[in-house]
């Protein structure tokens, strides 16, 4: 078989796949459930970072882009978006006496660079804090957990 043939044949295998695999069912949800309670934030501006670097995983403010509703990137977001609510959920927070732990605990996943996750950063910049918004959402949190 000609190099340019089986080149063809190979795109077209791999076309036929991508297809195919939309059919799943996994990943197809893009409804958010509604919003229930956020912390009781120290500032707009706090919550504004957050927003920027957390809400796509850890809110029910999710924002869908096209890409995330294409197998098999759909089923990585869908993924996340599961595991991050469940971890910890800013339009679902548990009231009062909890919080301060519970802001805590997420101090420690910014300081260590561990949130938001290095592949969600590759695409979206808005995502990638400089240090001083680090600085500036490591205190407007803890003033949050203070409250
Ligand atoms: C691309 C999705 C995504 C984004 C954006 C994201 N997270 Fe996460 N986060 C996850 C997933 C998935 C988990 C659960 C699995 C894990 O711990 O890695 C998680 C877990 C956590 C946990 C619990 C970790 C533990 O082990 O107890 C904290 C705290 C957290 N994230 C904070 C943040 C903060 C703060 C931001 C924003 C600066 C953020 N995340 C942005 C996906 C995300």
């Amino acid at each position: 078989m000609a190099t340019k043939t089986r080149l063809l044949l190979t795109v077209a295998a791999g076309f036929f796949v991508l297809l195919t695999i939309q059919i799943v069912p996994y990943g197809r949800n893009w409804t958010n459930p509604p919003l229930i309670r956020e912390p009781s934030w120290d500032s707009t501006a706090t919550r504004a970072i957050v927003k920027r670097a957390c809400f796509d995983c850890h809110s029910n403010e999710t924002i869908w882009p096209w890409y995330s509703r294409i197998a098999p990137v759909s089923w990585l977001v869908r993924h996340d978006v599961d595991e991050g609510r469940k971890e910890l959920n800013f339009s679902d927070w548990q009231n009062g006496a909890r919080d301060g732990e519970r802001i805590n605990k997420l101090l420690k996943e910014i300081t260590t660079g561990e949130m938001p996750p290095f592949a969600f950063r590759l695409v979206h910049p808005e995502a990638r804090l400089s240090d001083a918004e680090l600085r500036q959402l490591i205190a407007g949190l803890s003033a949050t957990a203070q409250r």
